[in-house]
């Protein structure tokens, strides 16, 4: 038997999250495979996501929480279907886990491919590589708020959706960033900030990075108003390293992100416990992608690219490195799925990189 098994759970949920979890999978056996019985994988699937919820009424098992937290790692596909509203899908399964195993750092490489043509022009001259770090517990999706508050009734409602920041919660996603930062080439961490117009939560967020950033002097720091860096992340990528903003500016910056890097299909992400009290998920940025699901044609490459990321958390790094450089090997050789160009099936593209792994 092997000297180390990782548990995992893996939840593929709904649409495209079935497809490219099964090709996480295939190359994270293929690794335990070949290490000679250094390391293997012991996989539970749960069959959780809007398919039943529509037989019973939940997403997820009652007693859900409970059987993953005894897990090494969570594999996560995507959540939500037309048959059930979307605000539901996302509370009752993904978000669900991501607060109640307090995974607060959800990092988001964007990474740029060879062989990937991006739409950004710039990309063709420089090497860009920068990370999104994503307040991931708080902040805009505190799911603080109410709905009709007032009684007034159809016509007439009125809904609050509250914003949370706490001193806690903003120090410690920074002090995450700055950390990161320090084992990058660039050493440079970017807040994305919105405090000329939020003046509570965001000045907050101001202050905090100001003071956690007084304890990195090595480390170079900028604060830019979210809708300069959405500008900023087309015209000047180059000028990045580590970004990190609150939980709904980075949701949307890391999308802009992929896409520059050519298709949301190759974005990866990590959604740390960084305390490992609780088990941390592992998951590709995009969703179920509804108008592609079932036909063979998800890029498998973000939820691969998510398996590496989970093999950094096991502190198999040569692995993860490994499975990079097959990734990258794929992509570089011209066979592409159709979001990035090319006219490879899910399957094709995880047999060129199993190959490229032996
Ligand atoms: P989406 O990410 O599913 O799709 C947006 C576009 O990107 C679509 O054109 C889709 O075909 C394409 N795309 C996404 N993943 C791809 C892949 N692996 N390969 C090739 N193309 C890919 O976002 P959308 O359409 O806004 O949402 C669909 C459903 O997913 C909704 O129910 C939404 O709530 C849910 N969702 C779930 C997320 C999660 O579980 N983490 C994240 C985002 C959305
Ligand atoms: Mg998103």
């Amino acid at each position: 038997s092997a000297q180390r098994t990782f548990t995992i759970a893996a939840i593929p949920a709904d649409g495209v999250g079935t497809e490219v979890v099964a090709a996480g999978r295939a190359v994270l056996d293929a690794l335990a495979a070949g290490s000679g019985g250094r390391f293997a994988f012991d996989w539970t699937e749960f069959p959780w996501g809007c398919g039943y919820y529509e037989k019973t009424g939940r997403m997820m098992d009652e007693d859900g929480l409970e059987t993953l937290q005894d897990f090494d790692a969570l594999y996560f596909g995507a959540v939500g279907w037309p048959s059930v509203p979307d605000h539901v899908s996302l509370w009752g399964l993904r978000l669900r886990i991501c607060q109640s195993f307090d995974q607060w750092a959800n990092v988001r490489p964007v990474h740029f491919h060879p062989g990937i043509i991006s739409p950004l022009r710039k990309a063709e001259d420089t090497s860009l590589d920068w990370v999104v770090v994503r307040e991931n517990s708080e902040g805009e999706y505190a799911g603080l708020g109410g709905r009709n508050l007032a009684g007034r009734g159809p016509g007439n409602e009125v809904a609050l959706q509250t914003a949370l920041f706490t001193e806690k919660g903003c120090e410690r996603i920074m002090r995450f960033a700055f950390d990161l930062a320090r084992g990058r080439e660039r050493k440079k961490v970017s807040s994305v900030t919105k405090s000329n117009a939020q003046q509570y939560g965001m000045v907050l967020w101001d202050e905090v990075f100001e003071r956690v950033a007084a304890d990195y002097p090595d480390v170079e720091t900028e604060s830019v108003l979210v809708d300069a860096m959405s500008a900023k992340f087309v015209l000047h990528p180059e000028d990045l390293s580590v970004v990190v903003a609150s939980n709904l500016n980075a949701d949307i910056l890391s999308d802009l992100g992929s896409a520059l890097a050519g298709s949301l299909g190759l974005a990866a992400s990590a959604n740390l416990n960084p305390d490992r009290r609780f088990p941390s998920m592992f998951e590709p940025v995009h969703g179920s992608a509804p108008d592609i699901a079932g036909r063979g044609l998800a890029n498998p490459i973000g939820a691969i690219g998510s398996a590496a990321l989970m093999l950094e958390h096991f502190g198999l790094t040569d692995e993860a490195t490994r499975v990079r450089e097959a990734i990258e090997a794929t992509t570089a050789s011209g066979l592409l799925t159709p979001d990035v160009g090319g006219t490879a099936k899910t399957d094709e593209i995880v047999e060129a990189i199993l190959t490229h792994l032996a």
